[in-house]
């Protein structure tokens, strides 16, 4: 075909030391791109999906505790692999988003070490810490890492495969060059390629041979994603003709998550149903939250010989995300990518569990990171917990303005991060800047007006207020 002889050329001009990575990552592109082309459309067939019975879902409270005696050969079973091929651009960063700063100045990236290094020291265990970089994220990855040389982690990295993004009218290759580099010719297809890459890189084997059984992936941003002894107990001491190979944490819909994945039926498997599949006519039923009662937290305990089959057999199928963008010379491109959800369906006795909603704590936008990093929640060993001190456990809904949302601008609005302990709901919108020790309660709704200013005066408590141009405090 046109786009494998576009391949063949790229291929010849990749260095002789990357020549045999490059030709397997093309491979993977070009059987992805064939999809592409002949499977129609990414619509779900609506017919074929059926709504989950109410007992389908397990409840996380009916799950056992193991006892203390179990964590050490409980733990000794498992790997945790964090997804971490992504950037911080929506939140104005030019790095991996796990190199935002979020408390004492400790990354998400350390926050994630300090976790796996105190669930190793507490249990006088070694569970590995699995990154799965891309190459846009990778070198500063290492960078942080330097500092942990000396730590009892063992922490391991891959890089998942580097794609070629394609002309959306020619449907041709951008990059002429393997060697060039360049953000614009390139992408990380999405995090459904930690299969492939996994096993590409001889972890999971080597992992396999140590007498691993399962992996915990999630999200590098979500702070919530912390390893679960009862979920590993679970699946670790299920009688073996029942022993889920693939376990989805899902949590209760709220009004704030409508386009998150859903699980249903498809065909006697469970199936994950993503937004952006569902036909135009079907979306408001999709966000129902009475409907569609939980959505997709993408942390995910997998089976590593399941990961193993599937991937040997090439009986993975998830199903394309077609993502169009523009590059910085104007050019219309698109880029194929997959999630990892997806997979599900490729696994026997899949299960989904129903998590409190702790276990769900991504950071998405700077409101996000707002609420990690205020004194909503205090840090125990690398791992946020909700303080005591707040009288109801749920999370305000802090929606920030375009002019806080990159990172640099959000840190010189806030002079210190406000007390948010008695927060329910904040509005910010214009040119608003917070002085030192302010405190919100209750629902606070702050508007610059266009061309006005709002300081919010250093230890100022906003309770229950309504603050706009002509209307000071
Ligand atoms: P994103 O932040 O981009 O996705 O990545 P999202 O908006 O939460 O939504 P879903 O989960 O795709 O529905 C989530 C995690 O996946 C990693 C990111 O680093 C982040 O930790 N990721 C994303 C990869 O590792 N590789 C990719 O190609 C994309």
């Amino acid at each position: 075909s046109a786009m494998n002889k576009e391949l063949n050329k790229l291929l010849a001009t990749a260095p002789a030391g990357i020549q045999q990575r490059a030709r397997t990552e093309f491979d993977g592109f070009e059987t992805l791109f064939g999809r592409f082309l002949h499977e129609t459309g990414s619509s779900a067939d609506w017919d074929k999906l059926k709504l989950l019975p109410d007992d389908a879902i397990k409840r996380y409270n009916s799950l056992e505790t193991p006892a203390a005696a179990d964590f050490k050969s409980l733990l000794s079973q498992l790997v945790v692999i964090k997804l971490n091929g992504g950037l911080g651009t929506s939140m104005g960063c030019t790095g991996p988003k796990s190199a935002i700063q979020v408390r004492n100045e400790l990354t998400f990236l350390d926050l994630n070490v300090q976790q796996i290094e105190n669930l190793n020291k507490m249990y006088d265990v070694d569970v590995p810490l699995v990154l799965m970089n891309s190459f846009n994220t990778d070198e500063d990855t290492q960078k942080i890492l330097r500092k942990y040389s000396h730590i009892k982690v063992s922490i391991f990295t891959f890089n998942q495969s580097r794609y070629p993004r394609v002309n959306r009218d020619t449907l041709m290759p951008i990059p002429r060059s393997c060697a060039d580099d360049s953000l614009e010719g390139w992408y990380p297809p999405g995090h459904g390629d930690v299969y492939n890459s996994f096993f590409n890189s001889g972890l999971l084997d080597q992992f396999i041979k140590q007498g691993k059984k399962y992996v915990f992936i999630s999200n590098i941003d979500n702070m919530g994603a912390t390893v679960d002894l009862n979920i590993l107990n679970f699946l670790v001491n299920s009688p073996e003709s029942q022993a889920p190979e693939f376990l989805m944490e899902v949590t209760d819909k709220t009004r704030a998550d409508v386009k998150g994945g859903t699980l249903v039926e498809q065909e006697g498997k469970l199936r994950l149903l993503e937004y952006a599949q569902v036909p135009s006519d079907k979306v408001d039923e999709f966000k129902s939250v009475s409907k569609f009662k939980i959505f997709n937290t993408n942390n995910l305990w997998i089976s590593l010989q399941a990961i193993k089959r599937n991937v040997e057999e090439k009986t993975l199928h998830m199903e394309i995300i077609v993502n169009p963008k523009t590059l910085d010379n104007g050019m219309n491109v698109i880029q194929l990518e997959t999630a990892v959800g997806a997979a599900i369906k490729s696994f026997d006795k899949a299960v989904g569990i129903n998590v409190p909603r702790r276990r769900f704590l991504p950071v998405k936008t700077t409101s996000d990171l707002l609420i990690v990093m205020s004194n909503l929640y205090a840090m125990r060993t690398g791992a946020l917990e909700m303080s005591p001190k707040r009288s109801f456990p749920t999370v305000p809904l802090v929606k920030l303005g375009h002019q806080f949302s990159k990172v640099k601008d959000f840190l010189q609005r806030f002079a210190s991060i406000p007390d948010i302990l008695e927060l329910d709901h904040l509005t910010v919108s214009g040119d608003v800047n917070f002085g030192k020790n302010v405190s919100l309660r209750g629902t606070v709704i702050i508007i610059a007006n266009h061309g006005e200013k709002i300081d919010i005066p250093m230890g100022s408590i906003l309770e229950n207020k309504i603050v706009s141009g002509n209307l000071r405090i």
